[in-house]
């Protein structure tokens, strides 16, 4: 991998400070965050998602101790943690968990993990819905991986990542920050199945089309009781399927009749709600052969429909996000919007002809700020591989 400037110098600061601080040469792990182009509040449905791993990633330092103790320091908080392996247990401070999360769920499989020194940090940032929670534990299941030679597979570290931010850090989330940041693919993106997790690399070769990232700059907090509550609606939905199709185990199963059939005479809000995750389901698929063969404007459309499904039907959006979006709408060069994520603040992901980026950002920038009375920030995302050794 050739590793650019940014990625050199953010790995040279974790290297010096873990050398400082533990005075040994350490292993290091680069672990990214990641977009998602379409296949929103899909993968808890089993369903469809089609993320990439990109050019933003944690990078982690590492070396085993003689002892049983973690000594995890974080660089960009400036704070470190100190605890035992054979006590791993959710803290006070919150940050250590997403690591010690990923311990406990290794360490639940059976492998002997020892005691070991970890300095992380990165460039993804917090709370802008890229995944940095995803990044950490992936890193985390890597460096365990790596440093005690324990032969696990990439795919069941992306499950003992997820369940640990299930279980440990109890955020709900599905699988698919976790498979992005882990299978990434430079300039691919991957459509993985929810359902089967099985997966495909679909070449994102835009020439002069870039992702930009708009950030809100509107802190999402994706415990928040909402993202819980549309799993529990959809459930709600499958049930209400369910007691006249057995067969139906997940809104992956179901179909726009059976949801005119059984949900929307039974509850209004759960029909909605499940109405979108269908349709993006089936927008998803068509999607996927928009990009095969190489219609990126009927993909950008779409990218449009999905947004305004997440807004008005599945109502996770927000008046920040809901404006970006439609500022870009039916400019010129930009080929699709929408919100990313989870929701309620974060980034919306827009697909940029290159030519009109800078003026874009010099339209958009103060219009954001008259009319939310916020900074807007702009990320440039590259598609890049996953979770690696550097
Ligand atoms: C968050 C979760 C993902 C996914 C998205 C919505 O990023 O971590 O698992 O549910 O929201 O698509």
């Amino acid at each position: 991998m050739i590793a650019t400037q940014q990625e050199k110098s953010l790995s040279f600061r974790i290297i010096e400070k873990f050398k400082e601080t533990f005075n040994t040469d350490p292993m290091v792990i680069r672990s990214p965050g990641r977009v998602n182009l379409i296949g929103e509040h899909t993968d808890y449905n089993n369903g469809f998602v089609m993320p990439a791993a990109i050019n933003k990633a944690i990078y982690m330092a590492v070396s085993r101790r003689d002892d049983d103790l973690i000594h995890i320091v974080s660089q960009d908080l400036e704070l470190s943690y100190l605890g035992d392996i054979a006590k791993v247990e959710p803290t006070s401070l919150h940050w250590p968990d997403y690591i010690l999360g990923v311990v406990q769920q290794v360490q639940a499989l059976g492998h002997p993990v020892g005691g070991f020194n970890c300095v992380f940090g990165g460039d993804i940032p917090l709370g802008a819905g890229m995944s940095s929670s995803a990044a950490l534990e992936c890193a985390t299941a890597f460096s365990l991986n790596e440093l005690f030679g324990l032969k696990m597979d990439p795919l069941t570290m992306v499950k003992l990542s997820q369940k640990a931010e299930n279980e440990f850090v109890g955020v709900k989330c599905g699988i698919m920050d976790q498979f992005a940041s882990m299978f990434g693919r430079r300039n691919h993106v991957i459509r993985l199945d929810c359902q089967s997790l099985e997966y495909e690399y679909v070449p994102f070769n835009t020439d002069g089309i870039r992702i930009v990232l708009l950030d809100t700059n509107v802190k999402h907090s994706l415990a928040s009781s909402e993202y819980n509550t549309r799993r529990q609606q959809c459930e709600a939905g499958v049930a209400l399927i369910r007691a006249h199709h057995p067969e139906v185990r997940s809104l992956r199963d179901a179909t726009l009749e059976m949801l005119d059939k059984h949900v929307a005479p039974a509850d209004a809000l759960v029909y909605q709600r499940c109405q979108y995750v269908v349709e993006e389901n089936l927008r998803l698929l068509a999607a996927g052969e928009d990009l095969k063969k190489g219609d990126i404007e009927a993909f950008g459309q779409k990218m449009f429909a999905t947004h305004e499904g997440l807004s008005r039907k599945y109502a996770v959006s927000c008046p920040e996000l809901d404006f970006l979006v439609e500022q870009v709408k039916g400019r010129p060069g930009v080929i699709g919007a929408r919100m990313m994520g989870g929701g309620f603040g974060g980034c919306t992901i827009n697909l940029v002809r290159e030519a009109v980026i800078d003026e874009l950002v010099a339209e958009l920038t103060p219009a954001y700020a008259r009319a939310m009375n916020k900074e807007l920030k702009v990320y440039i995302g590259q598609i890049e591989n996953g979770t690696s050794l550097i």
